[in-house]
C-alpha cells in the first residue's frame, strides 16, 4: 500500500486537481449517477481491453462461499450467529474502509459495536509496524529469506505478531511473496523472501503462523503479479500494467506460495494494483473468485490494496470482500465505491445479498478464528503523527482531538531475533585464504556512507525514502521507522580499537600501511513506486543493477591502495559486481542484504568471527544484466496500457540460468562458511506411493446460510443520534426507499448465480489436501569438517523427468530446504527433507490437476549448498538410492 506521508497527501491532492480537470465536464454530475456510467462501461470495457489475442480472462461467478473447510468451522459458526442478527448498516460497515487518515491506522473499517466488534484497524508492514515508535525495525523478507532457518523465520513472525497486538492492531499486513523476483530490478523484490516459488511459500508459512499465533490477522499480499513498481496503479490518469501469463506458470511458480500461505491458514489477503490478463486483481473473477476461493479453498477475506479498487459490484462480484481504505478513485473527498453505494447495490439487488453475507462472514470468521473476539486491544497508537495528541480523523480537516499516541512499548526482547536473522543472512561469498574472520586487533580503514548514519537524522526520509547511511530497509509502506540503528560505524568502533572511518562516498587521498585492511560499504536501494530516489521510481530504473553512490569505483579505488579489501553490500536484490569482484585485493565480500536495526552488531558478529556467515543468496547474482531474458526487463511505456507478457514462462532467476547454460557470477543458494561441509549418509524414504494424478478430492463442507429476503431500507437510514465526521465514510444513504429498485443490471459478461462445479485440484485450504502427502523423506548426514564452528544448509532440487511429463521443465527447482544448529568441528547433525507430492508435480493445464511421475519414476533429488553443479554434494534417485557426487 502508500501513504501515511504529507507529501503523499500532496500528491493526492494534486492528483485530485488532475482528476477534477478532467472530468470537468462532469463536474455538476452527482458522484452516484457518474459511477453508474463508469461501472457498465468497466464491465465491458476496461476489462480486455488491448490484451494480445492469445491471453484469454475466463469469467468465474458466483464468489464461493466460505466456511466449508474444517479448521474453520468453529469460527464461522460462531461468525454466523453474529451476521445472521447484524443489520444492513453493520454488515456494509465491516466491509468497507471509513476513508483514508480516518483512524489511527492506515486503513480501518467501520464497527458493529452491538457484538462487539470494533473498527478493525489494518497496518502495514511486513517487517514490523509501520509509522509507530517504539516499535522494532526487523530485517526485511530478503534478509529472512537469506538465513534459510525456518525456526528463526517463525520466531520473526511472532516477534511481529506481538509489536502488531502490542499496538492494537488487527490485521498487520504481510508477509509478501509477490513480487517474487521476477524482475530483478523492480522496486519492491525485497519485501518478499527471495526469487523461487518454495523458498517464499516455506518462509510465508512460517511467518503466517509465527504472526498468527499471537491473534494478529496476517495478509498474504500482493495477489498476484505485481511484478513491477512502475506502471502499476489504475487511477484518473493512468491504466496500470496487464500482467499475461499463461495458466501453468501461474501455478508453478507466482501462485504457488500463495496457495502454502492460504494452508497455513493466512486470515487475508490482498488483491494486488495490477492487472492480470487484462483484468484488474481487484475485480477478476477469475482470480479471486476461481483460483483463491475455489481451487485454493482461502477461507479468510480478500481486501483490496490501497486504491487498486476500480468499481463498486464488479468488484463486489469478483469477490473482493473489503474495500480499502474505502474510499474511491480519488481519496478525501468523502466518496466511496462501497460503504454507502454497497448499501444501495444491495436495496437494489444488484449484488446480491447473499455476496454480502458472505464478505461479512468472512471478515468476521477471520476475527474469530485468530481469537479477537477475547480481550484484544485497541489501537493506542497513531501512524498520522508521532504527537501524543491530535485529530482523531485527520482527512476530516475539521474533527474531534484526543490522546492518539500511547507510546506503548511493543520491542520486548525483539531486538535479539532481529540481530539473529540479521547475522545468520550474511552471506559471504569470497573469502581468500581465510581473510575473514578479522582480528580485534587488526589494521582496519573503512570507507563509505553505507557504514554511517542517515546525516540527515534516523528517521528523516519518510518511508525511508532516501538512500543516506547505513540501508536498513528499502522505501515505501513496507517499512518501519527504525528506533535506532546501530551502524556498522559504531559496532566496528566497539570491537576494534584500531580502526579510520572515512565515512564517504568519495575515495579519500590515504597512504595505507602494508598491513592494513579496508572494509568497503556500498548498497543497493529500492522501494515503492510513490517515492522516487535519484531517478528511481522504485523500481531501479536509473540505477540499474550498481552500486549506488558509485559504490564501484570506491571498491575499485580502494583495492588500487590496499592489498586487503573486505566489501560489505547492503542490498535489495541482485547487484553486478564485475569492475571489482575479480580484483586481486578484494579477498573477501559478505552481503548483508537489508538487515534493520541491528545492521552493525550483526555484521560485526561475523566479521570478527564470533559467528560464522550462514546465510545463502536468495537469488543469482550474474555478471551483467543482459544474461537474463529480455522479457524480465523493467517496461516504461506512458501510453497506452502496458502488456507485460511473462515469455520467460517458469524461467526466471536460477531456472533461467539453468536452462539457458549461463553460469552466473554466484548461483542462487550460494554462501561460504568460515568451516567446511560434508554431506553423507542420505538415504530416502518412501511414503505415500505416487500415483498420476491426486486421489479425487472431498466434497465441500456446509457454509452458513442466512435469510435472502433483502432487509428494509431503512437499516442504512441515517441514525438520529450519530453526529457525522465531514468526509468519513458511512453506510448510510440520506434516502434510503430510493434506493430500492428492481431494475436490470447489466452484469459482466460470464455472470452466473449457479455454483461452478467444485474445481478437482482443490479440497481444502491450499488445494487438494492430498497434494501435501509425504512422498519420500530425505536424511542427509552434515558434518563440520572445517576448523570453526557453523551452520549449514541443506538444499534440496527436484529433477523431474520432463519427457515422462511431457513437458519442458527447469533441471533443478527448489523444493525444500533444512539449516544445521551450530556444528561444533567434526560435529554431526542429520537433517530431513520431505517432499510432498505437489513438489513432484506439474501443472496439467488440460486435467486442471497436478500430474506426477509415477511411482517417481524418473524422479532426481539433488542435495547441495548451492543450485550450482559444483555444491551439490549427494544425488538421490527414486528407485536407486542415494550417492555422493563429489
Ligand atoms: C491467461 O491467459 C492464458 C492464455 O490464454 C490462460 O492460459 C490463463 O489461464 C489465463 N489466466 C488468467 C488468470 O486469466
Ligand atoms: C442472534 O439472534 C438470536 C435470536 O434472533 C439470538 O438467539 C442470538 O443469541 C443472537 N446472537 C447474537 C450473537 O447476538
Ligand atoms: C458503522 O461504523 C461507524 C464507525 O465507522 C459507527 O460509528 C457506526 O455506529 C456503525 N454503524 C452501526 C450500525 O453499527
Ligand atoms: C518511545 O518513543 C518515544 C518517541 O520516540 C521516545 O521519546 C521514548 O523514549 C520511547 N520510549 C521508550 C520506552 O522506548
Ligand atoms: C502469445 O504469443 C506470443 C507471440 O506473439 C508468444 O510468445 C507467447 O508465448 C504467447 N502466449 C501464450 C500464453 O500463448
Ligand atoms: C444499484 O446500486 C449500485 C450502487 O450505486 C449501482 O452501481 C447499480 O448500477 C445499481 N443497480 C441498478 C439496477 O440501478
Ligand atoms: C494499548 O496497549 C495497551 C498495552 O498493550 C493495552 O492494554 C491497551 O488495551 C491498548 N489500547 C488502548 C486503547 O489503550
Ligand atoms: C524473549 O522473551 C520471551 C518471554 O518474554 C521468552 O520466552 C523468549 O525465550 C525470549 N527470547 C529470547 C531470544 O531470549
Ligand atoms: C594465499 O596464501 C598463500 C600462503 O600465504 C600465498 O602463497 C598465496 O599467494 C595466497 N593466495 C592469494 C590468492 O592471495
Amino acid at each position: 500500500m502508500a501513504g501515511g506521508s504529507h507529501p503523499f497527501v500532496l500528491f493526492i491532492l494534486g492528483l485530485l486537481l488532475v482528476h477534477c480537470a478532467a472530468r470537468g465536464n462532469d463536474g455538476g454530475a452527482s458522484p452516484t449517477l457518474h459511477r453508474h456510467l463508469t461501472e457498465q462501461e468497466k464491465s465491458n470495457k476496461v476489462k480486455r481491453e488491448g490484451l494480445p489475442s492469445n491471453y484469454s480472462t475466463p469469467d468465474y461467478y458466483p464468489t464461493p462461499h466460505g466456511g466449508w473447510v474444517s479448521s474453520w468451522t468453529e469460527a464461522y459458526a460462531k461468525a454466523q450467529l453474529v451476521v445472521s442478527n447484524m443489520t444492513l448498516a453493520e454488515k456494509v460497515n465491516i466491509t468497507s474502509g471509513t476513508g483514508y487518515f480516518m483512524g489511527p491506522c492506515v486503513g480501518q473499517t467501520g464497527s458493529a459495536l452491538r457484538f462487539g466488534i470494533p473498527r478493525l484497524c489494518l497496518q502495514d508492514s511486513p517487517l514490523g509496524i509501520r509509522d509507530t515508535e517504539n516499535n522494532t525495525a526487523f530485517p526485511a523478507g530478503v534478509t529472512t529469506g537469506a538465513t534459510w532457518d525456518k525456526e528463526l523465520i517463525y520466531a520473526r513472525g511472532v516477534a511481529i505478531g506481538e509489536e502488531a497486538r502490542g499496538k492494537g492492531v488487527n490485521v498487520q499486513m504481510g508477509p509478501v511473496v509477490g513480487p517474487i523476483g521476477r524482475k530483478p530490478k523492480s522496486g519492491r523484490i525485497w519485501e518478499g523472501f527471495g526469487a523461487d516459488p518454495s523458498l517464499q511459500g516455506l518462509a510465508a508459512v512460517q511467518t503466517i503462523q509465527g504472526m498468527q499465533s499471537v491473534g494478529v490477522i496476517a495478509t498474504l499480499k500482493h495477489f498476484i503479479l505485481n511484478e513491477q513498481e512502475m506502471y502499476r496503479m489504475t487511477d484518473p490518469v493512468q491504466v496500470g500494467y496487464s500482467s499475461d501469463i499463461d495458466d501453468r506458470t501461474m501455478h508453478e511458480i507466482y501462485l504457488w506460495p500463495f496457495a502454502e500461505g492460504v494452508r497455513a491458514g493466512v486470515g487475508s489477503v490482498m488483491a494486488a494494483y495490477n492487472h492480470v490478463n487484462g483484468s484488474l486483481c481487484t475485480q477478476n473473477s477469475e482470480i479471486l473468485n476461481g483460483i483463491l476461493k475455489d481451487e485454493l479453498g482461502f477461507q479468510g477475506f480478500v481486501m483490496s490494496d490501497w486504491y487498486a479498487q476500480d468499481s463498486g459490484v464488479p468488484s463486489a462480484l469478483a469477490g473482493l470482500d473489503m474495500a480499502m481504505p474505502g474510499d474511491g478513485a480519488v481519496p478525501l473527498i468523502g466518496v466511496s465505491w462501497w460503504n454507502y453505494e454497497l448499501s444501495t447495490a444491495v436495496l437494489n439487488g444488484t449484488v446480491p445479498l447473499e455476496r454480502l453475507n458472505d464478505m461479512v462472514t468472512r471478515v468476521v470468521a477471520a476475527w474469530y478464528q485468530m481469537g479477537q473476539d477475547d480481550d484484544y486491544p485497541l489501537p493506542n497508537f497513531s501512524s498520522n503523527t508521532e504527537d501524543a495528541v491530535g485529530p482523531l480523523y485527520p482527512g476530516a480537516l475539521f474533527s474531534p482531538t484526543g490522546v492518539v499516541n500511547q507510546f506503548v512499548n511493543v520491542q520486548g526482547n525483539h531486538s535479539i531475533v532481529a540481530r539473529a536473522v540479521a547475522r545468520d543472512a550474511i552471506t559471504l561469498l569470497k573469502n581468500v585464504n581465510e581473510t575473514l574472520p578479522l582480528s580485534s586487533s587488526a589494521n582496519l580503514s573503512v570507507f563509505g556512507t553505507d557504514a554511517g548514519p542517515n546525516s540527515k537524522g534516523l528517521n528523516s526520509c519518510t518511508d525511508m525514502g532516501c538512500d543516506n547511511g547505513i540501508l536498513t530497509m528499502g522505501w515505501g509502506s513496507g517499512t518501519s521507522r527504525l528506533p535506532y540503528v546501530i551502524t556498522p560505524e559504531e559496532a566496528i568502533q566497539n570491537v576494534s580499537a584500531n580502526t579510520q572511518f572515512y565515512i564517504t562516498d568519495t575515495f579519500p587521498s590515504v597512504t595505507p600501511n602494508a598491513d592494513e585492511i579496508a572494509i568497503v560499504f556500498i548498497n543497493s536501494d529500492s522501494g515503492e513506486n510513490y517515492i522516487t530516489v535519484d531517478g528511481n521510481p522504485g523500481d531501479r530504473l536509473e540505477a540499474k543493477l550498481a552500486a549506488w553512490h558509485s559504490g564501484d569505483e570506491l571498491v575499485v579505488n580502494a583495492a588500487a591502495a590496499f592489498s586487503t579489501v573486505i566489501v560489505v553490500v547492503h542490498t535489495v536484490g541482485p547487484i553486478i559486481m564485475e569492475d571489482w569482484i575479480d580484483l586481486p585485493s578484494v579477498k573477501g565480500v559478505l552481503v548483508a542484504h537489508l538487515p534493520g536495526q541491528e545492521a552493525g552488531n550483526s555484521l560485526v558478529d561475523v566479521l570478527f568471527g564470533d559467528y560464522s556467515p550462514s546465510g545463502h543468496l536468495p537469488y543469482t547474482i550474474p555478471h551483467n544484466e543482459s544474461e537474463y531474458p529480455a522479457s524480465v526487463d523493467l517496461i516504461d511505456q506512458v501510453l497506452g496500457q502496458i502488456q507485460d507478457q511473462y515469455l520467460e514462462r517458469l524461467y526466471i532467476d536460477y531456472r533461467h540460468f539453468l536452462q539457458a547454460n549461463i553460469t552466473p557470477r554466484f548461483p542462487f543458494g550460494y554462501g561460504l562458511s568460515y568451516t567446511t561441509f560434508n554431506f553423507s549418509d542420505a538415504t530416502i524414504i518412501s511414503g505415500t506411493t505416487l500415483t498420476q494424478y491426486p486421489p479425487a478430492r472431498a466434497s465441500k463442507g456446509p457454509t452458513p446460510t442466512y435469510a435472502t429476503t433483502i432487509p428494509p431500507a431503512s437499516e442504512v437510514a441515517w441514525p438520529t443520534d450519530i453526529s457525522s465526521i465531514w468526509r468519513y465514510l458511512y453506510p448510510y444513504l440520506d434516502d434510503p426507499e430510493a434506493a430500492t429498485s428492481t431494475a436490470p443490471y447489466p452484469y459482466p459478461t460470464g455472470y452466473s448465480t449457479t455454483p461452478h462445479a467444485a474445481p478437482r485440484a482443490g479440497g481444502s485450504q491450499g488445494g487438494n489436501p492430498a497434494l501435501w502427502d509425504t512422498v519420500f523423506t530425505i536424511s542427509v548426514k552434515v558434518t563440520n569438517t572445517g576448523t570453526r564452528p557453523g551452520r549449514a544448509v541443506a538444499q534440496l532440487y527436484v529433477e523431474l523427468p520432463a519427457d515422462a511429463l511431457g513437458v519442458d521443465l527447469p533441471p533443478r527447482q527448489l523444493r525444500q530446504f533444512e539449516k544445521t544448529s551450530i556444528l561444533s568441528p567434526g560435529d554431526s547433525e542429520t537433517l530431513t527433507l520431505p517432499l510432498t507430492r505437489k513438489d513432484l508435480s506439474v501443472w496439467d493445464v488440460v486435467m486442471q490437476d497436478w500430474l506426477a511421475p509415477v511411482d517417481g519414476e524418473g524422479v532426481k533429488f539433488w542435495i547441495g549448498q548451492s543450485v550450482a553443479t559444483e555444491d551439490l554434494q549427494i544425488v538421490c534417485t527414486v528407485g536407486q538410492g542415494c550417492e555422493s557426487t563429489s
